[in-house]
């Protein structure tokens, strides 16, 4: 942790995010002002924060001299003006435009000339809310993510007139406070909520195309990719109500950009209620708190002397020949006496495979050749794929206890489809300059709880496999949403890592 000289903060606003915001800065040894519109609020915020500190102390992580010293340094204050000394204020209050300006222009009156001020706002744009001040320059966003103390990350958002020096002072305090500093761009989303969009769009849109159900979409990347959560999941703890306006906001301030384009899925939902776990009934239904799964399907049984092709050519060509092996059925060298085909496309879709090798599609199933095999496996299926051709393949796939994903025909499975959008967009960031490489794959990693940064990972799948499923999805969809950002293009095509910044000039 880097060694900053006390000073001291102004927090407005003392709800969920002011409370978060007060506890880090005053662990970190700065004094904090708290104030609240709400009488009160500031007092109760305190208290709160104290009450933190205690549970620190009693669970080892805090010394209890260092709890009372911090005590001293909270002050809760019933008036703006009280904050008058505060060389930083950070607003945390409503998410509206009108009330943060007229906040803004009568801190700007209060503060001293060298003082800064910060928006913790989530999508509003900075510069909309620094316009309101005689003196931009020492406006800036320092978005923080909930519950601020765990979340270990923080947007210093520069925006279009904030000075330099006011973005490395609030990068200083926050890594000062134990937080990377990202810095970012005055866009929409800024950068973590622009980079997780990816997650949600592709979810749904595979959903909406009937390739898989939500709890199959959430199931798959969990437990085959290492996300904590899959989309659906996240979307019910979010709250439907609250990530549709998010959706819509971001796609409307984008200009309309296909790749934020929301689903038409969400807003019947939305209307009926369906807003997650705090409705009691979203992409799943809650009973005591915990989502209800749907029932796994049940195992065919693996038919006697089944005889297996593999398409020699595939990427995991080997590990399937093994696993079929291993399962107790026998390898054929030909497809035409084969009773199951299976092959292992990237960006292309089983009945598309199928018809390139001249296999019999009823007898044929696709492996998607992302994931390790060891972890759950996706068959995909194509429209004439026959019920005995599933079974087999289903039952041969699942002997070793490893759990099977059916999923219907699309290029790219779910695991593809839903890496090589994350990968684009993390891309287009990284052409727009939105943040630097580095920023950009610690902030993902942090804020998203991804298990690597979007650009590392997509090396790591192989971006120019990647780039292979958005030119199959955009060719099978005339979707523009698809289309491939210059970023990767280029540095799958000069052969370089997706990391690979833009040459000095
Ligand atoms: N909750 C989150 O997960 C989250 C994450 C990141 C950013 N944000 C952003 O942080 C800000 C605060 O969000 P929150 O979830 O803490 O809200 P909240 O509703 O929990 O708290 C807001 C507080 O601001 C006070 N307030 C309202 N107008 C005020 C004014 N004019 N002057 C002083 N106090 C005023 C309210 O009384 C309330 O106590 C918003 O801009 C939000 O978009 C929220």
């Amino acid at each position: 942790m880097a060694t900053v000289p006390p000073t001291t903060i102004g927090v407005v606003g003392a709800g969920t995010m002011g409370r978060g915001i007060v506890q880090l800065f005053v662990q970190a040894g700065h004094t904090v002002y708290c104030h609240d519109a709400q009488p009160g609020a500031a007092t109760k915020a305190i208290e709160h924060v104290d009450g933190m500190l205690a549970r620190a102390v009693e669970k080892g992580r805090m010394a209890a001299a260092d709890h009372e010293r911090a005590r001293h340094r909270l002050k809760a204050c019933s008036r703006l003006a009280d904050l008058a000394d505060c060389e930083l204020v950070i607003e945390a209050i409503v998410e509206d435009l009108a009330v943060k300006r007229a906040l803004f222009r009568e801190l700007e009156g209060l503060l001293g000339e060298q003082a800064m001020l910060a928006s913790n706002t989530s999508s509003l744009t900075v510069a909309e809310i620094a316009s309101a001040c005689q003196r931009p320059e020492r406006v800036a966003g320092l978005h923080f993510f909930n519950p601020v103390p765990l979340m270990k990350v923080a947007e210093v958002i520069a925006a279009v007139r904030t000075a330099p020096a006011v973005v490395r002072r609030l990068s200083e305090l926050t890594e000062g406070a134990g937080h990377r500093a990202v810095v970012a761009a005055d866009q929409p989303g800024f950068l973590i909520n622009h980079a997780g969009r990816g997650l949600y769009t592709e979810g749904l849109r595979i959903v909406e195309e009937r390739v898989a159900t939500p709890a199959e979409v959430d199931d798959v990347l969990r437990e085959a990719l290492g996300f904590r959560m899959g989309p659906f999941e996240l979307l019910d703890l979010t709250g439907l109500d609250v990530s549709s306006r998010v959706m819509a906001s971001i796609y409307e301030q984008f200009q309309q950009e296909p790749r934020f384009r929301p689903s038409s899925l969400v807003p019947p939902r939305v209307a009926a209620g369906l807003f997650g776990r705090k409705s009691g009934e979203g992409w799943y239904r809650y009973v005591d708190g915990q989502p209800q799964r749907p029932p796994a399907r049940p195992l065919p049984p693996l038919p006697e002397a089944l005889a297996v092709w593999v398409d020699p050519a595939a990427s995991g060509a080997d590990g399937l020949r093994g696993l079929v092996v291993a399962a107790g059925a026998r390898l054929v060298d030909g497809p035409g006496n084969a009773d199951l085909c299976l092959v292992m496309p990237w960006g292309e879709d089983a009945t598309g495979a199928a018809l390139r090798l001249g296999l019999d599609a009823t007898r044929c199933a696709a492996v998607d050749p992302l994931p390790p095999l060891a972890l759950r496996r996706t068959l995909m299926l194509t429209a004439v794929t026959s019920p005995a051709a599933r079974d087999a393949a289903h039952a041969l796939l699942a002997k070793d206890g490893t759990a099977v994903t059916l999923i219907n025909d699309s290029p790219g499975f779910i695991a593809q489809r839903v890496m090589a959008t994350i990968v684009n967009i993390a891309a287009n960031i990284a052409q727009r300059g939105i943040a630097s490489v580095a920023d950009l794959e610690d902030a993902v990693r942090l804020g998203l709880g991804y298990p690597q940064g979007p650009l590392g990972w997509g090396d790591r799948l192989g971006a120019a496999r990647l780039l292979e499923v958005l030119r199959a999805q955009l060719a099978a969809t005339g979707d523009p949403r698809y289309r491939p950002s210059a970023w990767l293009q280029r540095r799958v095509a000069l052969g370089l890592p997706l990391t690979t910044p833009e040459a000095e000039r």
